[in-house]
């Protein structure tokens, strides 16, 4: 039965997948955070917000698609297939319908992220359209808040608990070969 909340020890000090995972979600927050003060008006010199919302736009569109196949595609087949308690499909169904729902947003965000970083005058574009931003943005952190803690207590203790240990090192190879492609 899987702990909530849980943390279940690695037999090894090598970084196993849910540390690669974990590790994604600290660079969310991180560029969650950043989004949300690139959509705050003043402060920041024109260059610097420029290069912040470049570096949001980057993220969003290039490493967190990566992450989210590395959940749908590659760990909810596994845990699947490893008898899992009978509320645990259910959890993983969630968080897959909740990327659709984060990436459809990020797909409206993303066209105004990379309008900010070409925008010769930041201030002057946020002053149009950065209250729009900031809601979006808001609610960006909101989405992420409630998709992150289920995934954390729930869905990767579940990947020490449940996957032999040859299954997840065979998921930490495919989630790095997936990096390293593009
Ligand atoms: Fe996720
Ligand atoms: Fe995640």
């Amino acid at each position: 039965m899987i702990q909530i909340g849980s943390r279940p020890q690695k037999s090894t000090s090598e970084p196993d997948a849910v540390d690669l995972l974990l590790g994604c979600h600290d660079r969310i927050r991180k560029f969650v955070a950043l989004g949300l003060r690139v959509a705050e008006p003043g402060g920041a010199p024109a260059a610097e917000r420029r290069e912040a919302a470049q570096a949001v736009h980057r993220y969003f569109t290039v490493g967190l698609p990566r992450h989210s196949h590395d959940e749908d595609e590659l760990v909810v087949p596994r845990l699947l297939l490893a008898h899992p308690p009978a509320a645990l499909p259910r959890v993983l169904a969630t968080m897959s319908g909740q990327h659709e729902d984060l990436h459809r947003l990020i797909d409206r965000l993303t066209p105004r992220w990379a309008e900010l970083a070409a925008s010769a005058d930041p201030d002057g574009w946020l002053q149009g359209a950065g209250a729009a931003l900031a809601e979006d943005t808001r609610r960006l952190h909101a989405m992420f808040v409630t998709h992150l803690e289920p995934e954390e207590t729930i869905i990767f203790p579940a990947i020490r608990l449940l996957l032999p240990a040859h299954v997840q090192r065979e998921l930490l190879s495919e989630i790095r070969a997936f990096h390293l492609r593009e």
